[in-house]
């Protein structure tokens, strides 16, 4: 293929991933996409590493890197620590409470408090930590800075033009893409409520030309719902000049995902991706669990605010739950296209299926015009 994103990364197909796995990165890359790591929940050194272990990998081709850096946050600075005084205790009773009456078993105190405290460590969302990661990532080849939660600032797109690399920003809405372009992104990856993860609430068929015509002549890539070839062909019908995905890999053999979570995803249908703030304090579609449920019943918390959500989940919960299997318990972020992952699978396999369906596609579509 050959358009605007193609030509900027020198890449064979617009597919470009999203993934906290290094080994989908590359291998996406390898494929002839654009592989993006997200880097949220790493410390600088694990960064330095992994990105290390990419340069070493990805045989030249490009890639880039995913930051979350939100515009509010609940600063945890001074609570780091202090687990134990992080969450209220309503909230801390209430994870306890029901992984207790499920029979899941308690960590011991001093390893949850460790557990806690680690994660508080990963955590770079303040704009000051978010801006020290990116500079270990610029020492690196990398092509690509994709902003996660808002805008990025403009000493960060200043700093990422000065040295060759293109700035992105996710928008679930048109008005948050605008100010991307106002920002001076290079272009803009609109992202549709079918998305797995932090994701809005408009739909993607309606979301991608909207976006289009607010940020033209600005590239646009659609993301939320894309899975198959069939999906890219419409990302292109609608404007897009290609497609961002997240939740596709999730099952491949490069993925880092548990085996009993493949087997949730292989067995869930669209309607499991489920959108709750009950992993990480901002709307997530993730997969429905006993967990997300619980946050549905009449009495149950307010979930806490981003950071803090997501530190309890994981580091009262989650940690328990997937250390017995706890199946009906697991949970992972992922969009309504989990209802079409139904096997192991590997990342080529999934790109080239996909091109192979986009084309075929496009054949259809020629064969009804005369
Ligand atoms: C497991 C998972 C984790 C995610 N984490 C992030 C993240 O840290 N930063 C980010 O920009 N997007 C994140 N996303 C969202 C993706 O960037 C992307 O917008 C989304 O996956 C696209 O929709 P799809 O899931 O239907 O492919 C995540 C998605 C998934 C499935």
């Amino acid at each position: 293929m050959n358009n605007r994103l193609c030509e900027m990364f020198g890449i064979d197909v617009p597919i470009f991933a999203f993934s906290h796995c290094r080994d989908v990165v590359v291998e996406v890359s390898r494929a002839g996409g654009m592989g993006v790591l997200g880097m949220a929940r790493m410390s600088p050194a694990r960064l330095r590493e992994e990105l290390k272990w990419i340069d070493d990998h990805i045989e030249g081709r490009p890639y880039g890197i995913d930051v979350l850096m939100p515009t509010t946050y609940t600063d945890t600075g001074e609570l780091k620590f202090d687990a134990e005084r992080l969450f209220p205790e309503e909230h801390l009773a209430f994870v306890r409470g029901l992984l207790d009456a499920a029979g899941i078993p308690p960590l011991p105190e001093g390893e949850r408090d460790a557990i806690i405290r680690g994660l508080l460590g990963e955590l770079s969302f303040t704009p000051e930590e978010s801006m020290a990661m990116i500079e270990i990532a610029m020492q690196h080849p990398i092509k690509l800075i994709v902003n996660a939660l808002g805008s990025p600032p403009a000493t960060l797109v200043e700093a990422a033009h000065a040295r060759g690399i293109k700035v992105a920003a996710l928008a679930g809405k048109a008005k948050h893409a605008l100010r991307h372009k106002q920002r001076g992104c290079d272009f803009v990856i609109a992202v549709g409520t079918e998305a797995g993860g932090h994701t809005g609430t408009i739909s993607s068929m309606v979301l991608w030309p909207s976006v289009v015509d607010a940020v033209a002549p600005l590239p646009v890539l659609g993301a939320g719902g894309v899975g198959r070839g069939r999906q890219v062909a419409a990302a292109l019908a609608l404007g897009c000049e290609g497609v961002w995905c997240g939740s596709v890999w999730l099952p491949s053999a490069q993925s880092e995902v548990i085996p009993e979570i493949k087997e949730r995803f292989y067995a869930a249908e669209a309607e499991d991706a489920v959108q709750t703030r009950a992993v990480t304090g901002k709307p997530c579609r993730t997969l429905r669990s006993a967990f997300t449920e619980a946050y549905e019943r009449p009495g149950a918390p307010d979930p806490l605010p981003a950071p803090l959500q997501n530190i309890l989940w994981w580091g009262e919960g989650r940690t328990r739950v997937e250390r017995v299997r706890a199946k009906d318990f697991l949970t992972y972020p992922v969009g309504q296209i989990v209802g079409d992952l139904n096997g192991p699978t590997s990342v080529r396999e999934i790109v080239y299926g996909m091109m192979e369906e986009m084309l075929a596609a496009r054949e259809r579509l020629d064969n009804m015009f005369d």
